[in-house]
């Protein structure tokens, strides 16, 4: 699986490239870069530090060594703040005031602010290198005017009040619904 995974990296093709190409040979230079990207994984890198991106949400995220790799159990997140959301728990979505705190990537932020247009969302993280590939990745998806970025502690200098779903994931908790408290209601 990583194997293909950097073989797609290297040639900069798809999976249905790969295998609808059973024939390609790779070049020298190719072979090369194949190479060089299988002694890092065997090193201990992650595939997605190597290739530097990881999806999450069908969205496509940039990471680096500065973030932590999202996770495809952190869609559990998205899932229950958009069921409560549609529930009548919360303000209708043109209300929400939304804070993910320890945004890393962005990916919840970001992810969010693709499912629900009219939310107000926030994100915060206390590392300065992690806020430049959060904002990278809002670049990227076209979703910088959706998301405020804060670099601070937690919630400092933010009204945790203010906010209807505070989404905190600055440390990693295994329940989802730990991760995710509903100031109303
Ligand atoms: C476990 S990662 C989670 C990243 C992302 N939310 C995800 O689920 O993939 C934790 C992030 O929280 C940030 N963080 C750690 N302590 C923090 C604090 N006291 N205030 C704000 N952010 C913090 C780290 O810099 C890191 O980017």
């Amino acid at each position: 699986m990583n194997a293909e995974l950097l073989l797609m990296f290297t040639l900069g093709c798809d999976r249905a490239y790969l295998h609808a190409h059973p024939e390609r040979e790779l070049s020298a230079s190719e072979q090369a870069r194949y190479d060089d990207a299988l002694a890092e994984r065997a090193r201990g890198v992650p595939a997605q530090y190597i290739t530097g991106h990881q999806e999450f949400w069908a969205m496509d995220f940039i990471v680096t060594p500065a973030v932590l790799i999202p996770r495809p159990e952190t869609e559990h997140v998205i899932e229950t703040v958009l069921r409560l959301a549609c529930v009548g728990r919360a303000p209708s979505p043109a209300a929400l005031r939304l804070v993910d705190v320890g945004t890393g990537s962005g990916c919840i932020a970001l992810a969010l602010a693709n499912e629900l247009p009219q939310a107000e969302i926030h994100a915060t993280d206390i590392s300065p290198a992690a806020l430049e590939i959060a904002r990278a990745n809002a670049a990227r998806h076209q979703l910088g005017s959706r998301v405020q970025f804060h670099e601070t502690d937690l919630l400092q200098g933010l009204e945790p009040k203010a906010f209807d779903f505070n989404l905190n994931r600055a440390r990693r908790f295994s329940p989802v619904l730990q991760a995710l408290k509903l100031s109303h209601g």
